[in-house]
């Protein structure tokens, strides 16, 4: 199942030549106007090399994930609607800046997604937070859903959906279902990802064209099990319980 559409790429400052530069895998382009990936910079391809490391620790795993984290809220606010906002600076000067237009919300998928809660949180002081619980079935990798909280003007925010890891798809696919049935119009919805598998992010992103999904990095393909690769193994369990 595993496909290898990935590429190399030399990475490195830009002060160095390229033949001092080292090559690293970076991102599967993919051609969605909706899907938006980090910059594959050589910090953003360092803390991912740590974190697929599987000699790396849980201590370590969470803190190089909280950075990937904050990069990718970061670049998922730049997708947010703003508005003319002119204020007047100490020295009594004008300055035409913006400011943000609209409520948000973050909605993390339980349990990994939880894991993305504070980084947004860091971000956006006091900010609402619901809840949908999908579990991925191990053997049939279907995913089902358990429980679901979410705040009740819901439908008037923009949904900043959580989940680090996205293989088949099927999980954020319900997770969408689950939004949508509740009155979230699909281009209020922006899906932060850490690693997405290539296939199911071109399904996703083709189910719904309204949506955008901002992810830091498309992998090489799924195998037997429906796990990502070359990935980083199961998430929710190295940053919680490994
Ligand atoms: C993981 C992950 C996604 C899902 C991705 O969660 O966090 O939610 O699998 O797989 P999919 O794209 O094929 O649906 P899992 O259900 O393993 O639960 P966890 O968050 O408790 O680890
Ligand atoms: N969930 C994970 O945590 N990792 C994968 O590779 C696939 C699903």
């Amino acid at each position: 199942m595993a496909t290898s559409t990935s590429s190399s790429k030399s990475v490195g400052p830009d002060y160095r030549p390229e033949i001092q530069k080292p090559t690293a895998t970076v991102s599967t382009a993919i051609p969605h106007k909706n899907v938006h990936t980090l910059s594959q910079t050589p910090q953003l391809i360092a803390l991912l090399t740590m974190i697929r490391s599987k000699e790396t620790q849980r201590a370590d795993f969470i803190f190089y994930s909280n950075r990937i984290i904050r990069l990718l809220v970061e670049e998922g606010l730049n997708h947010l609607p703003v508005v003319s906002h002119t204020i007047t600076t100490p020295v009594g000067r004008e300055y035409a800046g913006v400011r943000f237009q609209g409520k948000i919300c973050g909605v993390s998928i339980m349990r990994a997604g939880e894991a993305m809660e504070q980084g947004l949180r860091d971000c956006c002081r006091s900010v609402r937070i619901g809840k949908i619980l999908i579990q991925r079935d191990e053997e049939t990798s279907l995913p089902k859903l358990f429980y679901d909280k979410l705040p009740e003007d819901i439908a008037e925010r923009w949904v900043l959906l959580l989940d680090p890891m996205f293989a088949t798809g099927g999980s954020a696919t319900m997770a969408v279902d689950v939004l949508l049935s509740r009155g979230v119009p699909e281009d209020r919805i922006l899906f932060l990802n850490l690693i997405a598998s290539p296939e199911g992010i071109d399904g996703f992103a083709k189910k719904f064209p309204k949506l955008r999904v901002v992810t830091a990095f498309i992998d090489q393909g799924l195998d037997e099990k429906n796990y990502i690769v070359p990935g980083l193994g199961d998430f929710g369990d190295r940053f919680y319980t490994m």
